[in-house]
């Protein structure tokens, strides 16, 4: 554990023996548009826990794609620290698959690779091909992509997109997995699919940081954190249940 105060967003709190994965305390951003300033992240302070699987929910438009980006160093913070595995994130470049993984809302697939090439594409980066073999066909199989596995994005529907971007991510077993709204393009039963998966991660010790509007993925999470106008606050999932299409 770290000396970082306690905030709010950690207000309901993991057990204190949990190996504390990432950390962010204070972050701020603020986008600069001509003479308009939206504060999308304001004074954010969080942490995932191995084997934790936290949902991140708000309306559309709190901040929660720029806290992952932020988190995962795609958007540098004008304010905070972030740390992964209690090392201060020095130069977010360094940070391989293994590490954070991340299932972006527009998905970022390589267009002229196919379905299993954009899987495998991790394990290719980091040489660890002929390891990894397996756990690409398993993925596969258990998102439903191996029957597609030879086509290319353009030629399977958002969905299958979506669910190809989530095995990429968690095809090398990273420290965390930070995805945003990963059943956004499911229907009910890979919804279930997908939490499946995801909650398997979780076992297996994944720390898991999930943007959400969908009420089934707060159910399975283990905190809830609720960001609304940049700011954060940790609330009890029944609380959000309770609210129903607010999300
Ligand atoms: N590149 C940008 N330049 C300026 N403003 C931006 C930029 N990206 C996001 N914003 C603004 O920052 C705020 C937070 O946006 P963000 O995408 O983080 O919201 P979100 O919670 O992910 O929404 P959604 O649920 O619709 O995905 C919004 O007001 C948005 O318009
Ligand atoms: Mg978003």
């Amino acid at each position: 554990m770290s000396d970082t105060p306690v905030s709010a967003a950690d207000a309901v709190a993991t057990p204190s023996r949990a190996t504390r994965i990432l950390e962010a305390s204070s972050l701020s951003k603020t986008y600069r548009r001509g003479p308009e300033n939206v504060r999308a992240v304001a004074d954010v302070s969080l942490s995932v826990d191995a084997g934790e699987i936290v949902a991140l929910v708000g309306p559309s438009g709190s901040g929660k794609t720029t806290l992952l980006s932020v988190l995962a160093g795609w958007e540098h913070a004008d304010a905070g620290e972030i740390s992964w595995t209690g090392h201060p994130m020095a130069d977010p470049g360094t940070l391989g698959w293994g590490d954070m993984a991340i299932v972006p809302q527009t998905l970022g697939l390589v267009e002229e690779l196919s379905v299993r090439e954009n899987v495998e594409l991790p394990l290719r980066l980091g040489d660890t091909i002929d390891w990894g073999e397996a756990r690409v066909e398993t993925l596969l199989d258990e998102l439903g992509l191996t029957r597609l596995a030879e086509r290319l994005p353009a030629e399977i529907s958002l969905g299958e997109q979506q669910r190809t971007a989530l095995a990429r991510a968690l095809v090398h077993s990273p420290s965390v997995l930070m995805a945003d709204e990963p059943t956004g393009h499911q229907d009910v039963e890979w919804t279930r699919g997908v939490l499946r998966v995801i909650e398997d991660a979780a076992a297996d010790g994944i720390a898991c940081l999930i943007a959400t509007h969908h009420l089934a993925l707060v159910r399975y999470a283990h905190r809830v954190l609720r960001i609304e106008d940049g700011r954060l606050a940790a609330v009890a999932p029944e609380e959000v249940v309770a609210a129903g299409d607010e999300l």
